[in-house]
């Protein structure tokens, strides 16, 4: 049910904590990875330990730590998540997120977050009513923060009354709930492009480059999670289709304009392929052999077609059109012109000079529009596919706004 989604479940001080391990198990057995902060207080009811062995990964207890901040740094930690969900959450850590503390690891995360958060509150029903406690939660409330109410019922201090944090098969029910409700790109067609492409000069050589199709294949992944129907044209890559995805495999840059035409109309194409500028005018039906006089062969070029461009000028564009843009030099000067040249209305722009981007886990890259520029902070590929389509979201949300302004 939770397959492919990342959780960073952030266990705050309370003897509550006790049950989100079985939380973790129950998150674990769906098909989600669960990445951990332990707090201060947190770690007088669980042990880092057992989270960490339940968890399958590091678990996180320090802000200052140099060995958790060289390895995963806070910032990358509050963004490389679906869903934060803070569980056990105390009335502290809600003081704290209402009056945005950075007093610690879990505080600093949640204040530095740009993904949704859901709180299980826990706590003694005294603290729970106190004014104090309701002002935070309508704060938090008001800022889209997803509550899961606590439950009624005798508390481990003795006192009965409201406090209870909800059991973790309801914390889990309504973890799946939120993600099956949460598709805002549902009804949307999206195409993505992928991977390199192959050339063939031969039967046996060909013309590639080194594309892992590691964005594109994130890209796809993320629009599918939000909901919209994904189509993939991918180049070879050594990487699984994307679950649910309608993955179709190409060599050449022919093969893939063609796919991309077929998927036509969409809602949203996303061109993340190193397509091959040139191809072989006449590839040889047989293997080109070294000839007697060992000269080298001469090989003929012809430009291949743009993709991107013929999409996006195409009869049937669709509504938002994405391109990538890799570049060595002038990085922003050089994307702009290709915003304009190849009629797109986004670019995501790479610096690839000062470091090898190519089959690595990380990217960093910049948004281009027409009406700006962002630079993002580096991030691995699939954090950046997920704040595009943050960012396709968004668009597709004001697009509905100005219809409805109409
Ligand atoms: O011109 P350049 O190759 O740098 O442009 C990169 C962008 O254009 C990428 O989005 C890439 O997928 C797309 N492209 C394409 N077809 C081509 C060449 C590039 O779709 N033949």
């Amino acid at each position: 049910m939770l397959t492919g989604k990342r959780i960073l479940l952030i266990i705050s001080g309370g003897i509550a904590a006790y049950k989100s391990l079985e939380l973790i198990r129950g998150l674990k057995k769906s098909g989600a990875s669960v990445r951990c902060i332990v707090t201060q207080g947190g770690q007088q009811f669980v042990t880092p330990l057992s989270v960490a062995a339940l968890a399958e990964e590091q678990v996180f207890t320090d802000l200052f730590s140099l060995k958790d901040e060289s390895e995963m740094g806070h910032i990358r930690l509050s963004r490389e998540a679906d869903l934060v969900v803070v569980a056990p959450a105390s009335a502290n850590i809600m003081a704290q997120m209402a009056h945005g503390l950075t007093e610690d690891l879990a505080s600093t995360t949640l204040l530095a977050t740009n993904r949704p958060v859901m709180i299980c509150p826990a706590m003694n029903p005294m603290m729970w009513q106190h004014d104090a406690t309701q002002d935070n939660l309508k704060t938090l409330q008001s800022r889209g923060i997803n509550i899961i109410a606590p439950a009624d019922g005798d508390m481990a201090c003795g006192e009965v009354g409201t406090g209870r944090m909800r059991e973790p098969e309801e914390i889990l029910t309504a973890i799946t709930a939120y993600f099956q409700d949460n598709r805002p790109l549902a009804g949307l067609s999206a195409l993505v492009t992928s991977g390199p492409t192959y050339e063939p000069i031969d039967p046996v050589r060909f013309i590639g480059n080194r594309s892992s199709g590691k964005q594109g294949h994130a890209i796809a992944a993320a629009l599918k999670s939000a909901g919209a129907a994904v189509t993939l044209v991918t180049g070879p890559v050594n990487l699984p289709a994307p679950q649910g995805v309608k993955t179709i495999s190409v060599q050449t840059a022919q093969e893939m304009l063609k796919a991309c035409e077929n998927a036509l109309p969409c809602d949203i194409a996303i061109c993340a392929a190193a397509v091959s500028d040139w191809r072989v005018k006449k590839a040889a039906d047989q293997k080109i052999k070294k000839g007697a006089d060992k000269s080298a062969p001469t090989l003929e070029f012809i430009e291949n077609p743009d993709i991107l461009q013929t999409i996006a000028t195409h009869k049937n564009r669709p509504a938002l059109v994405v391109g990538f843009a890799a570049e060595t030099e002038n990085l922003i000067e050089n994307a702009q012109a290709k915003l304009t040249k190849k009629s797109c209305d986004w670019i995501i722009a790479n610096n690839v000079g000062d470091h090898d981007i190519f089959g690595q886990d990380q990217n960093h890259v910049s948004l281009i529009t027409t009406e700006k520029v962002t630079d993002w902070p580096p991030a691995n590929k699939e954090a950046i596919a997920r704040d595009i389509v943050e960012e396709i979201i968004h668009h597709f949300v004001n697009l509905k706004m100005i219809e409805a302004a109409e």
